[in-house]
């Protein structure tokens, strides 16, 4: 297997931007295999990503197919129907299961025994139902989960309080979606405690969380989509696997007991390495605060129940 070998299935805003990104920021991975539909436009994209290669690594990039998974490290999945105004991400979930099991399948039968890393949403429930159909090891399957919307918390965060997100720390966890929440109790601001340093009243934390949720359909709502962010973590997710760097960060991560949850993906920090969640950290979390992970978790097992 070629561990620095990378297949992306699925080209569209999200893919060609994590491969943009990728390109950029990863100078480890050798190969950059582009699986879609749409073989005329990802041959395109194919070339057009190919120029910057001189400035910046000497990766190969080219379209395939599912068979590119064979020796791949790891398969990238970016391919399902996106939200569109108005619409919740969990409105796409029976299209984009069908979408993911289409992938998947001829993936596993490739032969293909790396990690996968999902960003289609609705994204816990599609890495959830990758790790079920794929059969893999829970590890090696990771979703990018509340990894946008930590990134979101901590700009709005410094927007109400006069900081810069790169100051903050605070955590956005369960479900990528209507039902995640902040841990307010644990974030931090240089490394000091949020709630010592500045006031949050209960109706301003209510207020932000909103915000949170929001930011996703504020920015299709303006552009028609959202690209950037999720294609930068899925960078970051993929860097942090084939530079085997014990990257502590925010994704969809497999929970097997943690906070009371079992068999489920959602979102809560993680250590990822060349093996993929190499350990899910279960942060510390009031009581309220567990009842919204739980909650976040027994909607996931809802939806996940229905599906057809
Ligand atoms: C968003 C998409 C990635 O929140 O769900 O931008």
């Amino acid at each position: 297997m070629k561990n620095r070998k990378v297949v992306l299935v699925g080209d569209g805003a999200v893919g060609s931007s994590f491969a943009y990104s990728l390109i950029q920021t990863v100078k480890t991975v050798e190969e950059l295999v582009i699986v879609d539909l749409n073989k005329e436009r990802s041959q395109g994209d194919v070339w057009d990503l190919q120029d910057i290669t001189p400035l910046t690594s000497d990766v190969t990039i080219r379209i395939g197919d599912y068979s590119d998974a064979a020796d791949a490290g790891i398969v990238v999945i970016t391919a399902g129907v996106p939200r569109k105004p108005g619409e919740t991400r969990l409105d796409l979930v029976n299209k984009n299961v069908k979408i993911l099991r289409s992938i998947v399948e001829p993936v596993v039968a490739s032969g293909f025994n790396g990690i996968f890393v999902v960003s289609a949403n609705p994204v816990d429930i599609l890495t959830t139902m990758t790790q079920k159909i794929s059969g893999f090891p829970k590890e090696r399957v990771i979703g990018t989960g509340t990894f946008l919307d930590k990134a979101r918390l901590n700009i709005i965060l410094g927007d109400h309080f006069g900081y810069k997100p790169s100051e903050l720390d605070a955590l956005v966890l369960g479900e990528h979606g209507d039902t995640s929440f902040v841990n307010f109790d644990e974030a931090k601001v240089n490394g000091k405690r949020l709630l010592d340093e500045v006031e949050i009243s209960a109706d301003l934390q209510a207020q932000i969380e909103a915000e949170v949720r929001g930011r996703g359909g504020k920015i299709i709502g303006n552009k028609g989509a959202t690209f950037y962010g999720v294609a930068y973590g899925l960078a970051t997710i993929v860097r942090a696997i084939l530079e085997n760097n014990y990257k502590m960060m925010v994704v969809s991560a497999p929970l097997t007991g943690q906070y009371g949850v079992s068999d489920l993906y959602l979102g809560t920090p993680a250590v990822l390495n060349s093996t993929g969640v190499a350990q899910v950290i279960e942060t510390e979390l009031s009581n309220r605060e567990l009842e919204k992970m739980r909650h976040s978790a027994a909607q996931m097992q809802e939806v996940i129940d229905s599906i057809e």
